[in-house]
This record gives C-alpha cells, sequence and structure tokens, in this order.
C-alpha cells in the first residue's frame, strides 16, 4: 500500500505492525541522540491547509528523526491567499523533488484526491480531512490505550477494552477513525454527547450510545476520551451555551472523581479546559494526554518508514 488515507487502509495486521514498530521507535526516541538514519537524503512536505500545533510538529519531529529533509507549508502566508488551486500547490512542491506530502485539509476528501489524482506522484498520509479521519491520531491513540491498560510489553490487541468517546462526534476526524481502528483491534466502542452533534449513523461506527453523560459514565469504561466543541467545521448553533455545554457534557471534578481510579483519560488537544476537561481531569495521573502527545512522534516515525523506507511497506 502507498498511501495512508483512513483506517480502512489497514487491517489488524498492519495496524499492529506499525503500533509494533511505533514501540521501536519509542527507544530511539528515549536515547540521547534521536536519529535513525532510515530516510536520509528523501524529502517530506507538511502540506496544512488548517492550523495545528502537535500534529504538524510531530510529523516534523518524526521525519528529521528518520533523517528525511522537511519542508513545511501552511496555507496561510502562501501563494493560496493569491488563488492557487490545489494542484497547482502540489504540482510546485513536487517539482522541488519532494516525495511524500503530509496533508491536513479543510475539505473531507482532500488527501484522498491527491493521492488518487494523475497530477501527483506523491506518497499521502491524511494528517485531518475535514470532519472525515485522522488515521495517525487514531494509531498513537489506540498505542497509548494499550500500554497504559495492557502493560508495556504487551504487543497485542485491544480485545475487550471498552472505551467512551464523549462531545462532538458529528465533526470529529478523531472520533470516526479511533471507532474504526478500535473496533479493528477488538476494543468495543461508545459514543456520547448531545444529540446535535451525534451523527445520524452513530451505531454503525461504535457499538452503544448515549444522550446522557451520567448515564454513560456509570456504565464504567476502560477509557473516556474527551473530544473539542469543533466551532470552525460547524455550519449552525448546536449547542445553546458553552455554560450549559460544560454543566452537560464536561469531564467536571465532580464527574472525574466520581470515575474508578484506574479509568483512563484522554483527549486529542487542543483542550478547552474548563469547556470540556477540567484541570482536575486533565492533570491527574489517570491522565494519558501528555502521553498520547509523545506517542504521536514514534507513531509517525513508524507510518513514514513503512511507507518511505525501502524494502518496507505499510501491509
Ligand atoms: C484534532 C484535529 O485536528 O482533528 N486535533 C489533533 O489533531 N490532535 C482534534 C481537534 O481539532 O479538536
Amino acid at each position: 500500500m502507498k498511501h495512508l488515507l483512513s483506517i480502512n487502509d489497514l487491517d489488524v495486521q498492519s495496524a499492529l505492525s506499525v503500533m509494533n514498530l511505533a514501540l521501536e521507535m519509542q527507544q530511539v526516541n528515549a536515547r540521547e541522540v534521536k536519529k535513525l538514519p532510515a530516510l536520509n537524503g528523501r524529502t517530506v512536505a507538511n502540506l496544512f491547509f488548517e492550523d495545528s500545533t502537535r500534529t504538524r510538529f510531530s510529523f516534523e519531529l518524526a521525519a528529521k528523526r528518520l533523517s528525511a529533509d522537511v519542508v513545511n507549508f501552511s496555507a496561510k502566508g502562501s501563494s493560496v491567499s493569491k488563488g492557487e488551486s490545489l494542484k497547482d500547490t502540489v504540482q510546485t512542491i513536487e517539482a522541488m523533488g519532494v516525495e511524500a506530502l503530509i496533508v491536513r485539509h479543510h475539505h473531507s476528501g482532500a488527501a484522498k484526491t491527491i493521492a488518487n489524482s494523475d497530477w501527483s506522484k506523491s506518497i499521502v498520509i491524511n494528517a485531518g480531512d475535514g470532519t472525515h479521519e485522522h488515521p495517525t491520531q487514531a494509531l498513537l491513540d489506540a498505542l497509548t490505550i494499550r500500554q497504559r491498560l495492557k502493560g508495556k510489553a504487551d504487543s497485542g490487541d485491544l480485545a475487550g477494552l471498552r472505551v467512551l468517546i464523549v462531545g462532538d462526534i458529528l465533526h470529529s476526524r478523531v472520533a470516526r477513525s479511533n471507532c474504526l481502528l478500535l473496533r479493528l483491534l477488538g476494543a468495543s466502542v461508545g459514543l456520547c454527547g448531545p444529540a446535535t452533534l451525534i451523527p445520524n449513523d452513530a451505531l454503525k461506527l461504535a457499538d452503544s450510545v448515549y444522550f446522557n453523560l451520567d448515564e454513560a459514565l456509570a456504565d464504567n469504561f476502560d477509557v473516556v476520551m474527551m473530544l473539542r466543541m469543533q466551532r470552525e467545521r460547524m455550519n449552525s448553533a448546536f449547542i445553546p451555551s458553552e455554560t450549559e455545554y460544560a454543566t452537560l457534557w464536561g469531564l467536571t471534578e465532580s464527574r472525574f472523581n466520581s470515575l474508578s481510579n484506574d479509568t483512563l483519560i484522554m483527549h486529542p488537544g487542543p483542550m478547552n479546559r474548563g469547556l470540556e476537561i477540567s484541570s482536575t481531569a486533565a492533570d491527574s495521573a489517570q491522565s494519558a494526554i501528555l502521553e498520547q502527545v509523545t506517542n504521536g512522534v514514534a507513531v509517525r516515525m513508524a507510518v513514514l518508514y513503512k511507507l518511505l523506507a525501502k524494502e518496507s511497506s505499510l501491509s
């Protein structure tokens, strides 16, 4: 397989193989000299048409730790503001010798459009397309869950684990990719949020759906993953007010205190403290939020290695 556009590009074996290679990349990242020669002389471009902190940094660090050359493009400050099309932007970058594109775009399907076109030869990695998918986020989340809940050395799947994803599911590419991957790996997934922010096909995506957070939390999930309200992807008013949202849907201090001590708390970031998650929950020992970020570099090194290194492949 040439590209990583969706979790549907993976089967159990290839997903586990990325996660297990990421374990080896973690060893590299724990060393003083965090560098492998694998992609020496290769050129990767971060093509970001949307804002990002962790995903862009993480892909950049991952590529650099494999010794690739990395160039960063962000739509703000580029010729996109002068009307340049996606095709012309990609062709311009490729004409300079770039061979892999890490694409974040506000349109669902943008990465696939590039990958399937006859005007691009690049290897394409989807770093978030609209409300569709964010496959490397799901892989880093699965790795984090496995390490925290199934033991550091475990290299198997997530069979038997139960994960609750809470909040703005409708606009979340993280939720979509996580539902696909977690269930592929044998976990079961519950979705929870206001009816306006739950997609119509929720019961195809997940095993259960809740419209009341306290009822969902009472079901003792192993993992509670909180999501941001993705206002930049909303086209109308989906909630009455932020205060009401925080009260009904936030992982407040008292809700957090009612959870069992081994419930893992996750959030893909960026967080809105006091809205969907309280600082008590985010900064607790049960929170894996910074581990998710750390694991993001290792997972992206594994994906880049599998897609770009000679004699390696995703499947
Ligand atoms: C997410 C994204 O951009 O989809 N962030 C991330 O990549 N870690 C989630 C979000 O924007 O809320």
